[in-house]
C-alpha cells in the first residue's frame, strides 16, 4: 500500500486548522508542504511561519518540498520549523552531496527531487545517501496540472536502480496524481503518492485519501 501525502497547497488556508484535523483523522501518513520562492519556480507559496504552525497540529510526518534556489541557506530553519523530511531539487544544488549530508546531520531525512526533464540516472552517485527521491510528474510551481505520462518510465527505471542496490529509498510521485492514474503509478513502483487537488477539491477528502491508500 502506498503512503499518501496530501499537498496542503490545495487546502483552504482560511481553514488550515480544520484541514489539518481532517488529515490527522485520515489514513494519510505524511503532510506534503510545498515551499516556493518565485525564483526556482514561477510561483510563491508559503514558508517557515506557516510550517511551524502546522507542526503544532500534527504528529504525522512533515514532508517539506523545497522549490527554492540555494536551499542550504535555510536547512537549519526548516529543521527548527519541524520538518521530518527535507527535499531539495537536484537542479538547485551545486554541491548536492554536501547539502544531503547537512540535512541528515540535523536529524532529518534527506530527499532529492527531479524535474520532469532530469534523467533518473543523474541520481546514480547520490542514491545510496538519500532517503527519498521525489519525481516531479508535472513542472513544479502549481497544483492542478496534468500528470506527465513519461514519468511512469522514470519510476520503473528508478525502481530497478533501488532494487538492484537493495536500498530502502522511497520513490515519491508529485503532480497530477488522481484516482484514475494512481494504480498505474503504484504498479510502476512508487511508494508515496502526493495529492493536492485530488484530495482537497474532492467532496469527501478523507474518503479520497482512503481510496488512494487502497488503490493497488
Ligand atoms: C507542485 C507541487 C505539488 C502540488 C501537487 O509544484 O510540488 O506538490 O501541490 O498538486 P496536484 O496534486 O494538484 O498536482
Ligand atoms: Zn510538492
Amino acid at each position: 500500500m502506498p503512503i499518501v501525502a496530501p499537498s496542503l497547497l490545495a487546502s483552504n488556508f482560511l481553514k488550515l486548522q480544520e484541514e489539518c484535523t481532517m488529515l490527522n483523522e485520515s489514513e494519510a501518513e505524511w503532510f506534503h508542504l510545498d515551499v516556493m520562492d518565485g525564483v526556482f519556480v514561477p510561483n510563491i507559496s508559503f514558508g517557515l511561519p506557516v510550517i511551524e504552525q502546522i507542526r503544532t497540529t500534527t504528529k504525522k510526518v512533515c514532508d517539506v518540498h523545497l522549490m527554492i534556489i540555494q536551499p542550504d541557506r535555510y536547512t537549519e530553519a526548516f529543521k527548527k520549523a519541524g520538518a521530518d523530511i527535507l527535499t531539495v531539487h537536484i537542479e538547485a544544488c551545486t554541491h548536492l552531496h554536501r547539502t544531503v549530508q547537512h540535512i541528515k546531520s540535523l536529524g532529518m531525512q534527506a530527499g532529492v527531487s527531479l524535474n520532469p526533464h532530469t534523467p533518473v540516472d543523474s541520481l546514480k552517485d547520490i542514491l545510496d545517501d538519500i532517503d527519498v527521491v521525489l519525481l516531479m510528474s508535472v513542472n513544479p510551481g502549481f497544483g492542478g496540472q496534468s500528470f506527465i505520462l513519461h514519468t511512469l518510465h522514470k519510476i520503473k527505471e528508478l525502481r530497478r536502480m533501488i532494487d538492484e542496490r537493495a536500498l530502502n529509498t522511497k520513490i515519491e510521485i508529485d503532480g497530477g496524481v488522481t484516482l484514475e492514474n494512481a494504480a498505474s503509478i503504484v504498479q510502476a513502483g512508487a511508494d508515496v503518492l502526493v495529492a493536492g487537488s485530488t484530495v482537497f477539491k474532492s467532496k469527501d477528502p478523507k474518503a479520497t485519501i482512503s481510496q488512494l491508500k487502497h488503490i493497488a
